[in-house]
């Protein structure tokens, strides 16, 4: 497995061009990109700036010496590269696996290219098998989190190793939907753009226009 990551993470750095300024994403496959890229400045001389979307991820940036500004400090971002935990057939997706959804929909919003870096075990039918996580305000929560158990959304709280309610980068919460099979990414994605005290939530769809996919045979693209 670690073997398919990184060779996706090194197909997408193929991608990126002296001058861009790039997204890095979060999670374990978007590690490996993000390494590749700290590489290709180090041996190739690659000049680029990076935006991250976690402080995890930043903090292998400045390790790896790339130049690092925040989404707010740049006119747009010419790629993005993240890792996504489900895909279907018209590449919507489900992110937030790492709890980094809030700043990586933002990062991608303002992206001009945005590829999703995955193996192929992520890919499904239907989304719904991977929980969507909803990024909310600890303020309301415990009313939020009733109201999504009324409605039969099965929701858990993302709970960190020590038992603690996780607190995302942004300072929220996050509650876990599990609702199995998703007939309609777009009328749940926007009824909880409408919920009050929801700031985010990992329903990506319709932003991708690439993936770049790991399988046993190989690396393949799909578009
Ligand atoms: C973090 C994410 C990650 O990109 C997603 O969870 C995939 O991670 P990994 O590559 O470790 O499977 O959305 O919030």
């Amino acid at each position: 497995m670690e073997k398919l990551k990184k060779e996706v993470g090194k197909k997408a750095a193929e991608y990126v061009e002296s001058g861009m300024i790039v997204g890095l994403g979060t999670g374990s496959t978007a590690a490996f990109f993000v390494e590749e890229l700290g590489r290709r400045i180090k041996e190739e001389g690659l000049k680029v700036i990076g935006v991250t979307t976690s402080h995890a991820t930043s903090a292998q940036a400045k390790a790896l010496g790339i130049p690092l500004k925040s989404i707010d400090e740049v006119s747009h971002v010419d790629l993005t590269v993240d890792g996504a935990d489900e895909i279907d057939h018209q590449l919507n997706g489900i992110k937030g696996g790492g709890a980094a959804l809030l700043m990586e929909k933002i990062v991608a919003t303002y992206s001009k290219d945005y590829i999703w870096i995955v193996d192929e075990g992520k890919l499904s039918t239907h989304l719904g098998s991977f929980k969507v996580p909803v990024e909310v305000i600890p303020y309301g929560s415990e009313q939020l989190f009733r109201q999504f158990k009324e409605v039969g959304y099965a929701p858990t709280w993302r709970m960190s190793t020590s038992g603690e309610k996780v607190v995302t980068d942004m300072q929220h919460y996050i509650i876990d939907l599990h609702i199995d099979k998703i007939e309609d990414p777009a009328t749940l994605a926007h009824e909880l753009d409408c919920t009050v005290g929801v700031v985010e939530h990992g329903l990506f769809n319709n932003m991708v226009k690439k993936v770049i996919v790991a399988g046993t045979d190989g690396v393949r693209i799909i578009e």
